[in-house]
């Protein structure tokens, strides 16, 4: 037995010295150690000795068996630094290699554009407003003096919610004259930027979805005379000093009298070319005074108060301010056509 007992210690000793993994480390602790083990059967065996022999190979089995113990402890010891050895080599970050560098966004050129045009109307005491695009008719168009069967609330041309017409995508940025109005104390100077929807097919200068800038102005004593200095101005700050406009007349239901406005084209100073459609001039914005039923319904006496009004297309302003060819550009989010700005 007591062979038996030194075979055990120096086989089981080598076997756990040169173990190299902790599943075979386990099967070698269960081999010698587990309730069928070599070292369990010797000892099981221990009752057929006689009482003298017994206590020295009670101790000398012990001693195997603590040995045998610490020996597992040692190979799981090491067997645990090499694994985190291997992980640190695994996961180690070179310091050294080059790094990527990020792609750098910029702004887009439309809303470079838009940020100018509030400078220059907060330049001129204008508060800017936010407004929802989810929009009542009755803001968009009944407050606006649009009655009833004006081609605009046709349903080919707006986006409804309902079948009675009744909540509707903005079609345009006007009912925030209207927001302005019930929210706000006179006398009122504002601007209100921000989407509007109308059913329209895509093409080079049309979108189902576009950006409006609305602008108004209610004191006493306003008249044409101060929308066409105002709208001068920023034409002229937009587009540099020089810059040519016109006023035509024109309709809208919610201002009296009403017009639109023209830059003088920048690519053929008026003569006509491409870029204006043969027209010499470029459409920029509708604007007018505002008519005296609409300050009415929004309980501003005409008598004492007017004002006048505006609404311009953001893209084309941009498109005439970086003199970009195709609406559709705008939209893509093409990187190579936005990194030229
Ligand atoms: N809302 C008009 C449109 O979308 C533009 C417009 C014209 C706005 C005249 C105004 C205005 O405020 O006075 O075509």
């Amino acid at each position: 037995m007591k062979e038996q007992l030194a075979k055990i210690k120096s086989e089981a000793l080598a076997a756990f010295g040169a173990v190299t993994s902790p599943a075979a480390l386990d099967e070698l602790r269960v081999r010698y150690l587990g309730k069928k083990g070599e070292l369990t059967a010797v000892l099981k065996q221990m009752g057929k000795l006689s009482a003298e022999e017994r206590p020295a190979m009670g101790a000398l089995a012990n001693e195997v068996r603590s040995a045998l113990e610490e020996a597992i402890e040692t190979a799981s010891q090491k067997l645990e630094a090499e694994a985190l050895e291997e992980r640190l080599k695994a996961e180690a970050i070179d310091v050294t290699v080059p790094g990527k560098a990020p792609k750098l966004g910029r702004e887009h050129p439309m809303y470079s554009a838009l940020d100018e045009i509030k400078d220059i109307f907060v330049g001129m005491g204008f508060t800017v407003l936010d407004g929802p695009e989810i929009e009542l008719a009755e803001l968009n168009f009944d407050r606006l003096n649009a009655e009833e069967g004006h081609p605009s609330r046709d349903w080919s041309d707006t986006f409804y919610f309902d079948e009675d017409s009744r909540v509707m995508l903005r079609s345009q940025t006007s009912p925030m004259q209207v927001r302005a109005m019930d929210s706000r104390q006179l006398p009122i100077r504002i601007i209100a930027p921000g989407r509007v929807y109308r059913k329209d097919e895509v093409d080079a200068t049309h979108s189902p979805m576009f950006h409006q800038v609305e602008g108004m102005v209610i004191d006493k004593n306003v008249t044409m005379a101060d929308l066409k200095g105002t709208l001068n101005l920023l034409a002229e700050e937009l587009f540099g000093k020089g810059t040519v406009t016109r006023f035509r007349p024109h309709h809208f239901p919610f201002t009296e009298p009403s017009c639109e406005m023209d830059v003088q084209c920048h690519k053929c100073g008026g003569a006509g070319c491409p870029t204006c459609k043969g027209e010499g001039w470029i459409e920029l914005l509708g604007a007018g005074m505002i008519h005296p039923n609409v300050l009415r319904m929004a309980n501003i006496d005409p008598e004492e108060w007017s004002g006048w009004a505006f609404g311009m297309g953001l893209e084309r302003t941009a498109m005439r301010r970086f003199k970009i060819a195709d609406l559709r550009l705008i939209f893509e989010n093409d990187v190579r056509f936005l990194e030229q700005f």
